[in-house]
């Protein structure tokens, strides 16, 4: 660095997927409040909105420097009038009153403990909210009608809140690993989602499965699955066949951004002396280490309750689903923004297919998926936009 630079030069690409943005970042201060506007935007259904506030956010967790001066973001994309606005009031006051205010509303708090249950989305949430509920006891209190997700969403609701930690997600790998192992030799299994980003805690685990075999992997969920609960490993499951080859809709444009791989959602009951004994993960790598082997037993009960992702994909889609699973989710829904405006092409985490040239474009690494979209390869790591 040198000593005259005042203000370091930023050369600042406006997707998300063009830039470097990594975990730890120097402006939690703003990209927190901005983020608190997006979600309350998402519990309104208001998508435009809240990817306008979190856009502006990524922006920022992408700078090399602490913002001190709204001269200093006058050369950057994606921020919003909106967005400069609570900025400058947060230079200036430390704080702003819209997200202040937001934070403590009674809806914004009610929107935040009713999505918190597992299966309950905005629009359900809104609708309870509006016939005066406001919490999970709520629910129950007042004998809501709830489908299986959300009966045990509500059962687990404080295990599933509290987050997953790198060393429970080792433990878990460890589990998923051997289920696949055992009923698909040769498998090959990739931790995905936040925890490939290097994230420290998540919701969930993420986990991609696929066999070097074309063919080998089909109808594979219910097999692992089943060797899971007759261990006694589950406490829910759902398992979604895949709907991709009877797809009508064109296999790189499913509809909304849901892929069809065969799929299940699911919550482990992950007992707390595997995570608590097991040295040898403590030793195994630096990534997954912690420094505090003594982790006190979650409310005094021998197990907890964790979710956890499966999805199963062919060999020949692995490096897109592989892609569409690591996130995080601004970074993905940037990749196919970048694709169909700037390159006609349509990407989804099974394919990518060129308008131009009408044809698909073949990868077996998530780094052929950069050089065909012509970007620049960013790591894991440095997709935490
Ligand atoms: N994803 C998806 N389809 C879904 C759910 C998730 O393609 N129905 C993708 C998301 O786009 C994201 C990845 O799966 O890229 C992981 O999603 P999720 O687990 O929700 O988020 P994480 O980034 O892992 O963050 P967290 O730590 O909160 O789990
Ligand atoms: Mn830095
Ligand atoms: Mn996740
Ligand atoms: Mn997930």
């Amino acid at each position: 660095p040198k000593p005259t630079e005042v203000t370091p030069a930023v050369i600042m690409k406006s997707y998300a997927c063009q830039r470097r943005t990594p975990l730890k970042h120097h402006n939690s201060f703003l990209t927190e409040a901005l983020e608190i506007l997006a979600e309350n935007a998402e519990f309104s259904e208001n998508e435009g909105r809240s990817v306008a506030f979190r856009r502006s956010a990524s922006v920022l967790k992408a700078l090399p420097y602490v913002v001190r001066a709204m001269n200093e973001l006058k050369d950057l994309p994606c921020l919003g009038e909106h967005s400069l606005r609570v900025i400058k009031e947060i230079l200036e006051d430390g704080t702003s009153s819209e997200v202040e205010s937001t934070r403590q509303s009674e809806q914004f708090q009610a929107m935040k403990a009713l999505t918190g249950v597992f299966g309950v989305g905005a629009r359900t949430a809104d609708r309870w909210f509006r016939e005066g509920l406001r919490s999970p006891e709520d629910l129950i209190r007042t004998g809501q009608k709830l489908n299986h997700a959300q009966q045990a969403g509500v059962q687990y609701y404080t295990d599933l809140n509290t987050p997953v930690t790198e060393k429970e997600a080792m433990v878990i790998s460890d589990i998923v690993e051997k289920a696949v192992k055992a009923v698909l030799p040769g498998a090959i299994i990739t931790l995905t989602g936040g925890f490939r980003r290097g994230k420290e805690v998540g919701h969930d685990v993420d986990f991609l499965i696929t066999h070097p075999e074309e063919g080998a992997e089909e109808r594979l969920m219910p097999k692992i699955v089943n060797w899971l609960e007759d261990q006694g490993l589950l406490l829910y499951q759902k398992t979604t066949r895949n709907s991709y080859l009877e797809s009508k809709d064109g296999p790189a444009r499913p509809p909304s951004n849901m892929d069809r791989f065969e799929r299940c959602f699911s919550i482990f009951k992950l007992e707390q002396a595997q995570v608590n004994s097991d040295t040898r993960l403590e030793a195994s790598s630096c990534n997954f280490g912690t420094t505090d082997g003594t982790q006190e037993c979650h409310s005094g009960s021998s197990w907890r309750a964790v979710r956890v992702d499966l999805v199963v994909s062919p060999y020949s889609q692995f490096a897109f689903a592989t892609l569409g699973w690591t996130g995080s989710k601004l970074f993905e829904r940037e990749l196919r923004r970048w694709a169909g405006q700037e390159k006609g092409m349509s990407l989804s985490s099974h394919a990518l297919y060129d308008s131009k040239q009408q044809r698909y474009l073949h990868a077996i690494s998530e780094e052929d998926i950069f050089a065909h979209l012509g970007l620049e390869y960013i790591p894991p790591s440095e997709r935490n936009a």
